[in-house]
């Protein structure tokens, strides 16, 4: 079996690229990377060592580029990681993001129909749902409509839309994931967790956007990947599932969390002016992977973040 990885390079793709390895030993595994900021580039060097792997720069924008690389390769499977993701960046510059979010998706699902792709995985988000009030009680489900709040959000909810016709239209074998906010090893600085984390053991200022008092759901990287695999194996052609082990935390509690954890002092804290639109609260129902799919979480959270401090540590 041979499959690509599209943004194989960057915090969750290198986690899943890490963990497939290790599972698959007698498959094939091919990384597309355009090695932007948020790539880890050292690690390539390590995936390098196994003779089941290879490796492209290049965009999914770029049509001619992924052709070459299909026809060569001639894929059984495909997994899209690859994204802009930050939403800071997104309200700066939309057109990049619709470049590489939707017109990537758009290449990849046209040549996955043009080459036989058995399935195509998109790895989406729970952002696509909007937000919540921070008092809701509700669960986005996965028939819920999108209604994305920025536009990242906006980006990664047409690229579903485009999958989904060509799904009804012409028979795309694909399967989405919908995660709530990822944390562990291998993540960009400029995420709230690593953020923290390297601010503290540098004693710096931590921002804290607006009143602190946002809810964000958080899963350990490595469970998201079990999930994806999961899906890919035994999900539904056409179908979403929402992932998260159920970890809502305000982002000031979770920031003064990790600077006990840490032992470092409260004060290091300092409020700034909150973002234009900064979406309250996410929380999704995931119901669906657990009856379908018999998804469950693995790590801990207190556990995982005990992993992902050591890591930044360099422990
Ligand atoms: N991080 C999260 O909390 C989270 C939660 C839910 C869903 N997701 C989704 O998971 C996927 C991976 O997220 P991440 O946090 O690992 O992202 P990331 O920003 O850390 O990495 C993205 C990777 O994609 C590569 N890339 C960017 N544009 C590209 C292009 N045009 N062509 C080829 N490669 C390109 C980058 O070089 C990088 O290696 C994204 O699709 C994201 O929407 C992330």
């Amino acid at each position: 079996m041979k499959v690509l990885i599209t943004g194989g390079l960057g915090f969750i793709g290198v986690n899943f690229t890490k963990f497939f390895l290790g599972k698959y030993k007698n498959d094939e595994l091919v990384i597309v990377d355009k090695l932007t900021y948020a790539a880890n580039k050292k690690m390539l060097d390590q995936f390098k060592n196994f003779s089941t792997f290879s490796f492209y720069k290049g965009d999914i924008s770029d049509y001619s580029f992924l052709e070459k690389v299909f026809r060569k390769e001639k894929f059984d499977y495909v997994i899209n990681f690859a994204a802009e993701t930050s939403v800071d960046k997104s309200f700066m510059d939309e057109a990049t993001f619709f470049e590489t979010n939707v017109l990537g998706v758009i290449n990849l699902a046209t040549l996955c129909l043009k080459y036989n792709v058995k399935r195509l995985h998109q790895v989406s988000t729970d952002e696509i749902y909007g937000d919540l009030d921070v008092s809701s009680d509700y669960y986005f489900k996965e028939t819920d409509s999108f209604n994305p709040k920025n536009p990242y959000a906006l980006s990664k909810a047409q690229a579903e839309e485009f999958l989904m016709m060509y799904h009804k239209v012409h028979g795309l074998n694909v399967t989405i994931s919908r995660s709530t906010n990822n944390f562990g090893k291998y993540q960009a600085s400029d995420k709230l967790i690593p953020l923290v984390i390297n601010r503290a053991l540098n004693n710096m200022e931590i921002p804290v956007f607006g009143d602190g008092k946002n809810v964000r759901d958080w899963i350990y990287v490595l469970d998201h990947c079990k999930a994806i695999d999961l899906i890919i194996k035994n999900g539904k052609s056409g179908e979403a599932y929402n992932v998260s082990s159920h970890e809502p935390h305000q982002n000031l509690e979770l920031i003064k969390f990790i600077l006990q954890k840490m032992r470092k002092k409260e004060s290091l804290i300092k409020f700034v002016e909150d973002r234009k639109i900064h979406d309250r609260k996410y929380a999704v129902d995931t119901s669906k992977i657990e009856k379908e799919l018999g998804y469950r979480h693995d790590y801990d959270f207190e556990y995982a973040i005990d992993l992902t401090i050591d890591y930044y540590r360099g422990k």
